[in-house]
């Protein structure tokens, strides 16, 4: 990514568990894509921005339910609550598709800025309270094997 980059990575996101970090990064690269889409406001460019829509609906649900999972299996007394935040996330987000679909003007721009700050703020913030639980309990070396 150039100096024009909209979101990126920084190692200070690290959860700990590289599997886990790979999918955040891929959630990056895909808020990147949509911001991109939308920089070119062409027919072409709307076609992206669909598609890219729905990419990242499928891989945040797939990459919810791994760290739901995840948490589940390590005994995470806090999963209710971060359940909550994703089910909020995906709403939110599968309105707005649906609004865009329908024709209905959502503002890109506006959709991959709140993108952009509910992920850095989600994997910053709430997803470093598994990580210090998970590196503080003794299924630290088992966190791996259990998202294969
Ligand atoms: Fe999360």
């Amino acid at each position: 990514m150039g100096d024009d980059s909209f979101i990126a990575w920084k190692d200070s996101y690290s959860v700990g568990i590289p599997k886990i970090d790979e999918q955040h990064q891929e959630l990056i690269n895909l808020t990147q894509r949509l911001h991109q889409a939308c920089l070119s406001g062409s027919e072409t460019g709307k076609f992206y921005f669909k598609k890219a829509m729905h990419d990242l609906v499928s891989y945040v649900t797939f990459h919810f339910s791994a760290e739901e999972k995840l948490m589940e299996r390590m005994g995470f007394p806090e999963l209710p609550e971060h359940k909550k935040e994703h089910e909020g996330f995906v709403k939110k987000v599968l309105e707005d598709v649906k609004k865009f679909e329908s024709g209905k003007s959502i503002v890109p721009h506006t959709f991959v800025r709140f993108l952009r700050e509910w992920i850095l703020t989600h994997i910053a913030k709430t997803d470093q309270k598994y990580s210090s639980y998970i590196a503080n309990s003794q299924h630290k070396k088992v966190s791996e094997e259990l998202l294969l």
